[in-house]
């Protein structure tokens, strides 16, 4: 069997995932739903978490018969709830693929910051992540092997308008996996980034200005399975996009401020 944790970075040749464990958090809807699909479609065998149970309920019958799916539900800001739905998880076999795609988003201007509303945020963004990477990693760092894929985005690259408390949590989780990749050397487990560019979701549905680039989710989800068979630690699209604004990274702040405050439309400054 093709292992997915060691595919050259130049190599085209598909993983084989017969037999393979994915577990998707965050799978009742956009990104995380298209992605559960797709890697059905490859052969893994696809758990699907998330709060709202009948949307799982409703993914699952549309991957069967045709492919493996189950449900199990999570709440990634409840500890005990990420452990017990882990449990159910494992019952079927170790996890070897875990999909990390819960998030939430609602931009934030200045009369909508709270402490409450950031920390609200960064609970189910990073909290949420950290609480699955807790709980799956002791298995996987005594297997020897496992391969955790983290969403996070570009809106963690640097600050951008209303979105203190949303590219904040994303900034965190870009940090955290880059730490953890550095620590997980020679553990034979692997962690991956996954930094989107605008896709359509119904958590960019809510968006009022134009999005540059917006993908739908199921071209995101397929560029997401291929990243996952190559030895790149980050996964980003639609590169374009994606070039420009890790071009922007490397502005100081002088020029990066005058740029984003004179491209950002006004009514997200409201
Ligand atoms: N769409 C984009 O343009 C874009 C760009 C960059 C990054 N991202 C990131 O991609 C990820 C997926 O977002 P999306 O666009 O696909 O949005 P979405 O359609 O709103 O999906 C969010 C998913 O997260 C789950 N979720 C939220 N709170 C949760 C909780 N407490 N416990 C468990 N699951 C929870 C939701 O399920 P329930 O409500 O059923 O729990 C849902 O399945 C997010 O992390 C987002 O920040 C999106």
């Amino acid at each position: 069997m093709v292992n997915l944790v060691r595919m050259p970075p130049s190599s085209t040749a598909r993983p084989d995932p017969r037999h393979r464990a994915a577990w998707v958090i965050g799978a009742s809807s956009g990104i995380g739903r298209d992605l559960a699909l797709a890697l059905a479609a490859e052969g893994f065998q696809v758990t699907v978490s998330a709060r709202r149970v009948d949307q799982l309920n409703e993914l699952v019958a549309a991957a069967r018969p045709a492919h493996a799916m189950d449900s199990v539900p999570a709440d990634v800001t409840d500890p005990a709830s990420v452990d017990l739905a882990l449990e159910e998880v494992q019952q079927r076999g170790p996890v070897d693929v875990c999909i990390i795609s819960a998030g939430t988003y609602r931009p934030m201007n200045l009369g909508q910051f709270t402490a409450e509303g950031v920390s609200t945020l960064l609970d189910v963004n990073f909290m949420g992540a950290v609480r699955v990477i807790a709980a799956v990693l002791p298995g996987m760092l005594a297997r020897r092997a496992g391969h955790i894929v983290v969403i996070a985005s570009v809106a963690g690259y640097r600050g951008l308008p209303s979105a203190a408390a949303y590219g904040a949590s994303k900034a965190a989780l870009i940090n955290l996996c880059e730490s953890l990749h550095l620590d997980l050397r020679n553990t034979g487990v692997r962690i991956q980034l996954v930094n989107p560019g605008f896709v359509r979701t119904p958590l960019t549905d809510r968006n009022r200005f134009s999005m540059p680039f917006l993908m739908d989710s199921g071209a995101a989800a397929r560029r997401i399975v291929r990243g996952l068979s190559s030895s790149r630690f980050e996964i980003t699209f639609p590169r374009r996009f994606t070039w420009m604004l890790k071009a922007l990274r490397l502005l100081p702040y002088g020029l990066y401020f005058r740029l984003v405050g004179r491209t950002i439309p006004s009514e997200t400054h409201r």
